[in-house]
């Protein structure tokens, strides 16, 4: 067997989270052969975002006016960027969140990456693990469930530590997650704290009051604040609720074009203090040279003239605030006479489904869906950093409704058979 040093055993190591993603992936590729039902397969597994015709069309029409504009194609292709990444792209940003948000930020606050997941990488081993006092610090995540993203990013153990929430019945089968403040400690071994926000997985969005609680704490114990705005304003917009975006010197908001549409461009975009973007900058140097510069050239001219905003708020949003509720009132007919629970889809553009005291596990769940055509997440990958044991996160499932109605419609009627026949079996 190879031999590979503590860090290649960390991080190339074969974990459930990857052997997920293999079947995933496979799946996909495999979607016209029998094994998984042939085209029947209901993919609400991964988090690719929705092929929007209307939003699709803006970008085509983007890389059009690319290779027709002089040697624009070329020069686009044909250089690096700095590491910072691509400056008319973060001039343009940074214009649009003074505009629309009234943010102090300047080009200097802002640094891209190979997609925000690399981002993430950077900053947690940035602010957590060993430190020159021999003390090794952690990523807290307030709220967990969280995102199956961070769960394998740090270079040493242990990386994380997370609270479970505080559950709000807000009707018979809707409820929504707050964070417990009472359990929250910021201790000295806090190097910083997470949240997603909108959450993937539950499209929960914090209240503008946790979020500047959250900020208070964090700036009170001088440790930064990460904001994962993935699916947040003001783009993409698959947010349904009225939260107030903020961001100051502590707060360190990360964002994608991914959601947007534009996952294999790969383009992350991290708004933070000048000392962070400049540490930011230096770890793409040497990991990647320079960021991707093709998805910063195709939504230049879209930041620039505010389409993306208008996109964002008149086309992505409705489009997905429409297909949660479809999804929640199909299920809801499907599931009745069942304890039920969905999280209330406040953003982002999955459906978080509890079901209390499900005689089989989420992982059973997910074999016997899998046998069945169709894939979803089990739900106890979703804790990362949660030591304590806890049912609950064996009882729930996350699904990505994102896809065309036929395939989630499929897919939810088959999820309610199999959930009515284990409740039933007992
Ligand atoms: C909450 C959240 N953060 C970050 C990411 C990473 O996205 P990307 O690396 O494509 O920007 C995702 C992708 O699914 C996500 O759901």
């Amino acid at each position: 067997m190879l031999k590979v040093s503590k860090f290649g055993k960390k991080i190339a190591a074969v974990s459930g989270i990857g052997q997920l993603m293999d079947d995933l992936g496979n799946a996909l590729a495999e979607n016209a052969k029998s094994q998984y039902g042939g085209k029947y397969v209901s993919m609400l597994g991964g988090g690719n975002p929705a092929h929007i015709p209307e939003v699709q069309k803006h970008l085509r029409r983007s890389m059009v006016e690319l290779m027709e504009d002089k040697d624009k194609f070329e020069r686009v292709i044909g250089n690096y960027d700095p590491p910072q990444g691509n400056k008319r792209f973060i001039e343009a940003v940074s214009t649009l969140l003074k505009n629309e948000l009234g943010w102090k930020v300047k080009s200097e606050n802002i640094a891209l990456t190979n997609g925000s997941q690399s981002a993430f990488f950077i900053l947690f081993n940035l602010f957590a693990g060993t430190f020159e006092d021999a003390a090794n610090k952690k990523i807290v995540f307030p709220l967990a469930p969280e995102y199956i993203g961070y769960s394998d990013v740090g270079l040493v153990e242990n990386l994380f530590v997370a609270n479970k929430p505080h559950i709000q019945h807000i009707n018979e089968h809707i409820f929504k997650y707050h964070i417990d403040f009472s359990q929250l400690k910021i201790t000295d071994e806090i190097g910083a704290i997470c949240v997603s926000r909108p959450t993937n997985p539950t499209g929960n969005v914090l209240t503008d009051s946790e979020i500047e609680k959250l900020s208070d704490l964090a700036r009170a114990n001088n440790v930064p604040l990460i904001v994962d705005n993935a699916y947040g304003t003001p783009f993409p917009n698959i947010i349904f609720t009225d939260a107030k975006p903020i961001w100051n010197e502590n707060i360190i908001v990360c964002m994608s074009l991914s959601k947007l549409g534009l996952p294999a461009a790969r383009t992350g975009i991290v708004i933070a203090n000048e000392e962070i973007i400049d540490m930011v900058s230096q770890v793409n140097a040497i990991v990647s040279l320079a960021p991707g510069g093709i998805g910063a050239a195709i939504t230049t001219n879209l930041v620039s003239s505010g389409q993306i905003i208008r996109l964002s708020r008149d086309i992505i949003k409705p489009f997905y605030q429409k297909k949660a509720a479809d999804a929640v009132e199909q299920l809801s007919k499907l599931l009745d006479g069942i304890d039920f629970h969905i999280h209330k889809p406040e953003g982002a553009f999955f459906l978080w489904l509890w079901f209390r005291d499900l005689p089989i596990t989420d992982a059973e769940l997910y074999q016997r869906l899998k046998k069945r055509g169709v894939l979803v997440v089990p739900g106890h990958y979703f804790f990362p950093g949660l030591k304590e044991k806890w049912r609950h996160r064996h009882e729930c499932i996350r699904i990505n409704y994102a896809q065309d109605k036929e395939t989630v419609s499929k897919g939810l009627e088959i999820i309610a058979d199999e959930v009515k026949t284990a409740y039933k079996a007992g």
